[in-house]
């Protein structure tokens, strides 16, 4: 959800001005992408670098999402969409943690999109804790011949069960991937526009997706697979269906 700042640097307004304005935004895309019937969206709200931000901020954002999770998880949860949340959450302030565990297990038993929010997340973190959880069962278990494979490494992430994204959306003209489900995005398709993340619209979601159909995607085979695929959003990324065959 990159932009915020400078689009309220634009407008000569205080920078939680352009945080507001991404809420709005980020209720659109949820809302579109569900109807749109995609799987899985995973928005980028808070890294583990984030907390180098002025107090005032941070706490803002706090906030921000608390206000958020109060205002729109009835209509998450009307929309059967079931909330999910990426990153080290132990690290969180205690009330938003508590707001986030409510969010989810009121959303649990929901069948439709998996809207996953990364917060205090960071993806070479996330390899570490998932490469430490498995050293603690292996030694728990006392496995000394165990050796890991791909699926145990995806077993052990903060997304295991989910698919990986196939569209890595990155708003405000940014050519990084961020520290973002670094493991998860071997393959999905970067899409980077220009827009800053607060005008991120309907109709700018629509020209990412329809630019992702229109990628040959190979796994590093010859066949052509056109336009399948999941999604994620660095600023969004979203995960367009459940099949994880192909993969090569
Ligand atoms: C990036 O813009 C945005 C953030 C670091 C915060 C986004 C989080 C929220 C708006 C909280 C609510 C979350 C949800 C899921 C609704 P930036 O500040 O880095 O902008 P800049 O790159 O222009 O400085």
């Amino acid at each position: 959800m990159d932009g915020n700042g400078r689009w309220a640097q634009r407008r000569h307004l205080p920078r939680i001005a352009g945080h507001r304005a991404g809420v709005k935004a980020a209720r659109v895309i949820i809302e579109t992408c569900a109807r749109l019937k995609l799987p899985c969206l995973t928005l980028y709200a808070f890294s583990l670098e984030n907390w180098r931000r002025p107090q005032a901020e941070v706490d803002f954002l706090m906030r921000l999402l608390r206000e958020y999770l109060k205002r729109e998880l009835p209509s998450i949860h009307k929309n059967n969409i079931r909330l999910l949340i990426i990153g080290r959450s132990e690290q969180l302030p205690d009330p938003v943690r508590k707001d986030i565990e409510a969010g989810m297990r009121l959303t649990a038993k929901n069948t439709g999109m998996k809207l996953v929010v990364a917060l205090n997340y960071g993806g070479r973190a996330e390899l570490v804790d998932a490469f430490n959880a498995i050293l603690d069962q292996v030694r728990a278990n006392g496995m000394s011949a165990f050796r890991a494979d791909e699926q145990t490494i995806s077993e052990h992430l903060y997304t295991a069960g989910l698919p990986d994204p196939d569209l890595l959306i990155r708003t405000s003209g940014e050519m990084r991937v961020s520290n973002f489900l670094l493991w998860q995005i071997a393959y999905a398709e970067l899409y980077v526009t220009e827009t800053l993340w607060p005008d991120f619209s309907r109709a700018r979601l629509l020209e990412a997706l329809a630019d992702f159909q229109k990628r040959e995607r190979r796994y590093g085979g010859l066949g052509a697979a056109r336009g399948r695929g999941r999604a994620a959003v660095a600023s969004a990324a979203a995960h367009k269906s459940n099949d994880t065959s192909g993969r090569g």
